[in-house]
């Protein structure tokens, strides 16, 4: 099961999907591209019957929105359409960060718009991408080697061990200690922090040191499964046959069904029992 995140602790957001499921959203190909905003296609908000509605600001404009709904939601009611900053809407994909502030608060607060409910006086923006500086390299080529991360990130001596990065992540995720694994070379320790990060960029918003620190993630983790993790040997071995074409025949079958005889296939799947 999936860990329960800040977000989902603090805002119910399956709750307040279900809210919402009679609105329209966002079809595949309008998720990619930045937030526009268009005539709203959703129910205008005088058809919600009893639901109450509130008022929040999106980039200082104000709309009123059903108080159960995620802030992913509240967008598409005011008439906005996601053609970026939007992807799996299950706090996965790390498209959605979003920033805001909430009356009489001072305080920046940060959530993916996927998983956070929106609350009454919220002023908000997005931010779907975050400028970051991204080393290339060929996995195959580096060493697993704390020289090699601060070859590809050397900004990474920079940190102060502020925890600010750890404090603003959707995913509880305890980043300074990554990044300080990595700084101490511990490919592995730094590998296993990070293993839940979603890309979603905010810890790297909030570096007084300019630190990327999904990319140092990431650069751990690659670096951990390719040169240090010990090789799944059935894997290999089943990479091997299909590389034989031991399946080829299955898998021409399996191209050529139609979609009822491949969902008949699936439901009648072997499968391993648990427990
Ligand atoms: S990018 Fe940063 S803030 Fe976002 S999930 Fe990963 S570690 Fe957490
Ligand atoms: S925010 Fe930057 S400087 Fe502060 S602990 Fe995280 S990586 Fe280090
Ligand atoms: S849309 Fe993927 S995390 Fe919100």
């Amino acid at each position: 099961m999936a860990k329960q995140t800040k977000t989902d602790r603090k805002n119910p957001a399956t709750e307040a999907d279900r809210a919402m499921q009679a609105l329209p959203t966002a079809t595949e190909a309008e998720k990619a591209e930045q937030v526009q905003p268009v005539p709203s296609e959703a129910a205008e908000p005088g058809e919600e019957g009893v639901r109450k509605l509130i008022p929040i600001y999106i980039m200082g404009k104000e709309y009123l929105v059903p108080e159960t709904v995620t802030i992913l939601k509240a967008f598409e009611y005011s008439g906005y359409r996601f053609i970026r900053g939007c992807g799996c809407r299950g706090g996965i994909c790390g498209a959605c960060a979003t920033v805001y502030r909430t009356a009489g608060d001072y305080r920046i607060k940060v959530g993916l718009a996927c998983q956070t409910v929106v609350e009454e006086g919220m002023y908000l923006t997005q931010i779907p991408f975050y400028p970051a500086n991204k080393a290339t390299y060929h996995l195959e080529e580096l060493e697993p080697t704390v020289n090699t991360l601060m070859k590809l990130y050397p900004e990474m001596a920079r940190c102060v061990s502020c925890n600010s990065c750890g404090k603003i992540c959707p995913q509880d995720i305890k980043v300074m200690d990554y990044v300080n694994a990595a700084i101490r070379g511990d490919i592995k320790r730094a590998a296993e922090l990070s293993f839940e990060c979603i890309m979603c960029g905010l810890c790297a918003s909030r570096c007084p040191a300019e630190i990327v620190q999904y990319y140092i993630g990431i650069l751990c983790r690659r670096l951990y499964s390719r040169h240090m993790a010990k090789q799944a040997e059935d894997l290999k071995a089943r990479v091997e046959e299909i590389e034989q074409g031991k399946f080829a025949e299955e898998f021409e079958k399996l191209k050529k069904a139609s979609e009822e005889e491949l969902m008949k296939l699936y439901a009648e799947r072997d499968m391993e029992t648990v427990g």
